[in-house]
């Protein structure tokens, strides 16, 4: 797929100054609503006057809803939280676009002022195997708890707190494990992907430990345990880079490579565990 995202800040700049003249928006809104698994969805068109360009995407909705709600129906269901792109609970496909049009930007960070008067936006959930839809725009992300969850702990001395700069750490090492630590868990990179695979993911959440020195305790039987909790869920990675582009926090794809080399470094380290098996 050809990236047509713009992230040139001097746009933003341009049209956030065209926002403040109070200018009011028309859109035509078309969603996918299903109130359960066990029920057929559809998309349901909305018509959506007195949009605001400085509204968020979620305002917006917000908006719709409000509407919705005096006219007796059921709101748009949809996951949100911080709605400052740092907590990772929004996020559903908008116009076959995860997160929208604006590259490095989470749906709660997109705004209005993106779009003209008179246009038809359409939205929906993410669609991967690994992600059940449970109503509207939400779906289940716990197969991403999963996989967390089989990261398990990091080895800490006990005691007194140590002094923060007592171990060193390159700073490329300190970036990279910052970078990595960026992931929100949002779902975005499943959704784009052709094969539904958590590859990014995962790798951005066992890189940040895997990379520093606090993190080399456990960091073998981490990435096993990791790696094959992803593939009890999630499709296999074959380097179509969409989850890349579509990344809020633009988490590159080279801790992909980077997991994949713990991968098999962890392989021939666990062989010990064979010979002590089998003397
Ligand atoms: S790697 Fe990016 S797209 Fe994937 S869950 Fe983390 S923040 Fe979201
Ligand atoms: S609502 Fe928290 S990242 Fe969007």
């Amino acid at each position: 797929m050809t990236d047509t995202r713009d992230d040139s800040a001097a746009t933003a700049g341009e049209r956030s100054v065209e926002s403040t003249h109070g200018r009011r928006m028309r859109i035509t809104l078309t969603v996918w609503r299903q109130p359960s698994p066990r029920v057929p969805g559809t998309f349901e068109t909305y018509d959506v006057p007195g949009v605001s360009p400085d509204m968020s995407f979620l305002e917006m909705l917000d908006l719709v809803n409000e509407r919705l709600t005096h006219e007796g129906k059921e709101p748009i269901a949809f996951d949100h939280d911080c709605r400052e792109g740092i907590c990772g609970s929004c996020g559903f496909m908008i116009d076959g676009q995860a997160h929208g049009p604006e590259r490095r930007t989470a749906v709660c960070q997109l705004h209005m002022r993106k779009y003209r008067d008179g246009d038809h936006i359409t939205i929906e959930p993410w669609r991967a195997a690994a992600f059940p839809l449970i109503r509207d725009l939400i779906v289940d992300r716990s197969p991403f708890d999963r996989i967390i969850g089989a990261g398990g702990y990091i080895g800490v001395s006990t005691g007194g707190a140590p002094d923060g700069n007592e171990i060193p750490i390159p700073k490329p090492v300190a970036d990279a494990a910052m970078d990595a630590a960026e992931c929100i868990a949002c779902g975005a990179c499943v959704a784009a992907c052709p094969n539904g695979a958590a590859q990014l993911f995962t790798s951005a959440k066992m890189q940040h430990l895997n990379l520093l020195p606090q993190g080399q305790a456990e960091r073998w039987d981490r990435t096993i345990n990791m790696v094959e909790t992803m593939e009890t869920y999630f499709g296999s990675c074959t380097n179509h880079r969409e989850c890349e582009a579509a990344c809020p926090k633009a988490i590159s794809i080279d801790f992909i490579a980077l997991m994949n080399k713990d991968y098999l470094k962890a392989q021939f380290k666990q062989r010990r565990l064979v010979g002590q098996t089998f003397p």
